[in-house]
């Protein structure tokens, strides 16, 4: 019966962008979403994914992106994975940083291409994601929206500028939040994470991040964990949200090889 998984999840400035805008490299303005952050304007290249079906979220909004191409949109394949089958419902929306308007630029959504691999486990209830990468093609391009480079390096200094952003839900007890919200957070060591979530995580293909401080939550997922300006990582699952000792997990990309 479900339209919708049970545990569609989202994942997820003040945007700007100095040399960054033309490099496709994100340098956002000093600011500290999301579970404690702040509002923000939209990046270009950031995507809200949605359907029309949705009608329980404004703009049909479950899940966020990056744009990574002119025509292709990286997201969690949890996001998208049960509309593989029906991949015109989907749509990419920027420049929207509140899913109650109808501002920005909204594009369909040609195929749906997602990680071979990609499963789901459970910790302590919670959804484990694993593999959780799928790569949006447009219906056509986007212009005028410089794309965000993913990051290809994987390995990054302790205290690396650290950013999350999504429309998601501001707390495990919020419902309804609608606006894009930011947060400056920290990467978290494999080993303190492995010791959080014990065999579920796997650092070849996860990497935690936030705190109780910061973190993403509910429909956030599918959105970018950007590390030094660049997409390092996608929102794709925790033990709630901001709760001590468990950080937020986020696909790590730079294994991947994705059809881009
Ligand atoms: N899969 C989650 C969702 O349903 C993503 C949220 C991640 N949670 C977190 N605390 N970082 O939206």
């Amino acid at each position: 019966m479900p339209l919708f998984p049970r545990r569609l999840a989202a994942v997820a400035s003040a945007a700007l962008l100095s040399a960054g805008l033309f490099t496709g490299v994100y340098t956002p303005r000093a600011a500290d979403a999301i579970v404690g952050g702040t509002a923000a304007a939209p990046p270009p290249w950031l995507a809200a994914i949605g359907t029309p079906a949705f009608v329980v979220r404004p703009s049909g909004q479950f899940c966020g992106g990056a744009l990574v191409t002119a025509d292709k949109v990286v997201t969690a394949a949890h996001c998208v994975d049960f509309l593989r089958a029906a991949p015109t419902l989907l749509s990419a929306t920027f420049g929207r940083a509140d899913l109650s308007k109808k501002d920005g630029e909204t594009v369909q959504v040609r195929s749906i291409w997602v990680q071979p691999g990609f499963r789901e486990t459970e910790f302590k209830g919670e959804t484990v994601e694993h593999h959780d990468v799928a790569v949006l093609t447009l219906s056509r391009p986007v212009i005028n929206r410089l794309p965000l480079l993913i990051d290809r390096s994987g390995t990054h200094l302790p205290g690396a500028p650290t950013q999350i952003l999504g429309w998601g839900t501001t707390s495990e007890l919020d419902l309804f939040n609608t606006r894009l919200r930011q947060a400056n957070i920290s990467l978290v060591t494999d080993a303190r994470c492995a010791d959080a979530y014990g065999s579920a995580f796997d650092r070849r293909d996860m990497i935690c991040a936030g705190s109780t401080h910061g973190d993403t939550c509910q429909f956030d997922s599918g959105g970018p964990l950007v590390v030094n300006g660049r997409l390092t990582g996608l929102t794709s699952w925790a033990y709630g949200c901001a709760r001590a000792g468990y950080p937020g997990v986020y696909t790590r990309l730079a294994p991947f090889n994705l059809p881009l």
